[in-house]
């Protein structure tokens, strides 16, 4: 119940509870003081999820599913509609910049321990977005039907025809004995509404569980274990104003990087917007190079990595379901890396380098040498989360102190 009956506000508090959840999600959501450059990315990826959704609102306006009409459609926003060109661009570069917003949001869990005990969940619903990201672009991808929306599609879904029932499988996905309009006008539904809205919904539910259990922070230290007399932990800070305005200054900096890539290099070179996708769809005509837009990269460089289809794809399926067990696989008594001990740093450090690596792999075309270089690449991977468990307990950490450092 509101104690101020008088006002508009006291009137819908005691109705819907918008004041307390304001206080509890807002200025009463006390946040460690020590959040440093890493801290950015969840509140961008949120910004770059908005921008996707309205950009891609402007763009159904005048975007035609159909396997006849889609092609001309994009080529009619690019040209006639009036600021139809910014709109598309502002949603092929908003993926791209979705991507390198939740790569380093993930990072920074690594580096962090922010997926260990007692923030599992949010990791879990982490990962459950970042598939959903996953399906989302690629859908996306299909939609303006170009050679590499369509060969790519192709690549992708025949992936499923090595699973029992393959081929009714593929079949099913595809709505036809090839990949075809049906295609295209099923891919267009599910990226439009259905996919966006489990996104949106497990944000939501990622955030709850982030507020539930509170962040972590640089140092992994536990600020609820020290509170004051009115039990506001010593070193947290309210969310709002302190961190919604600094993280305006994070806002400010990508979006200064992000409208350059997409007013002067909205292609990327052939790595956001590829090339071939120039050129509309022909079922009949296998451009020479099928590779995935760059987000893509390091699973197929891993899945083209073994030579059989079957165990390439097990071993695609394993390098993502591998990141859903993490919780369970680090079992050092510390969070942050900077008190665990050397083989965790230098290992993920190499994890991190590794992962560029194979990223760029998997848009290249596979000479012999690259594929050895991606086998290796893969083992590297997969050793990272198999050695963990070991590793991680075995090894010497510093003492973690009392208090966050820094963040003054
Ligand atoms: C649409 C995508 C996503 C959005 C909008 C989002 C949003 C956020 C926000 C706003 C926070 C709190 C601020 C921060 O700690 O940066 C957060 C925390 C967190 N997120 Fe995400 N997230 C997304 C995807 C992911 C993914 C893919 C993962 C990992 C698989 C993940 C793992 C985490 C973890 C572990 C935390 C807690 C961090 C800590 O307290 O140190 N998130 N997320």
């Amino acid at each position: 119940m509101s104690t101020n009956k008088n006002t508009l506000m006291g009137w819908i508090d005691d109705r819907l509870p918008v004041t307390q959840t304001y206080e509890k999600h807002m200025s009463k959501y006390y946040a460690p003081k020590n959040f440093n450059f890493w801290y950015f990315f969840g509140v961008l990826s949120m910004m770059m999820l908005v921008n996707q959704i309205l950009s891609g609102i402007w763009l159904t306006m005048n975007f035609v599913p159909s396997a006849e009409g889609a092609f001309a459609s994009v080529e009619f926003i690019m040209r006639d509609v009036q600021w139809g060109w910014l709109i598309r661009y502002m949603h092929s570069t908003g993926a791209t910049f979705f991507f390198i917003a939740v790569y380093l949001h993930m990072m920074r869990a690594l580096l962090y321990g922010s997926y260990q005990k007692p923030r599992e969940l949010i990791w879990i619903f982490g990962m459950l977005i970042y598939l959903a990201l996953m399906a989302e672009a690629f859908m996306g991808y299909v939609l303006p039907w170009g050679q590499m929306s369509y060969w790519g599609a192709q690549v992708i879904i025949s992936l499923f025809s090595v699973l029992p029932y393959g081929d009714a499988l593929t079949e099913w996905i595809r709505g036809d004995f090839l990949i075809s309009g049906a295609t295209l006008n099923r891919f267009f539904a599910l990226h439009v509404i259905a996919v966006p809205l489990v996104i949106v919904m497990l944000v939501v539910v990622h955030l709850l569980a982030l507020h539930e259990v509170g962040s972590n922070n640089p140092d992994g230290v536990d600020i609820k274990k020290l509170k004051d007399e009115n039990g506001k932990p010593l070193d947290g800070i309210p969310f709002h104003p302190y961190y919604s305005v600094h993280d305006m200054v994070g806002i400010v900096v990508f979006l200064m990087v992000f409208c350059t890539v997409m007013f002067f290099f909205p292609e990327g070179n052939g790595f956001m917007l590829e090339y071939a996708n120039f050129e509309p769809a022909n079922g009949l005509k296998t451009p020479a190079h099928i590779a995935p837009v760059w987000y893509f990269g390091a699973f197929y460089a891993i899945l083209r990595a073994v030579p059989d289809k079957l165990f390439g794809v097990m071993a695609m399926g394993a390098a993502i379901a591998v990141l859903f067990v993490l919780p369970w696989l680090d079992r050092s008594p510390v969070k942050s890396w900077r008190y665990k001990g050397w083989i965790s740093k230098i290992y993920l450090v190499i994890f991190g380098i590794n992962f560029v690596l194979l990223t760029w792999l998997g848009t290249q075309p596979a000479t012999e040498t690259l594929t050895m270089v991606a086998q290796i690449a893969s083992v590297i991977y997969f050793g990272f989360f198999i050695a963990m468990p070991f590793y991680s307990k075995m090894e010497k950490t510093k003492p973690v102190p009392e208090r966050v450092t820094g963040g003054h």
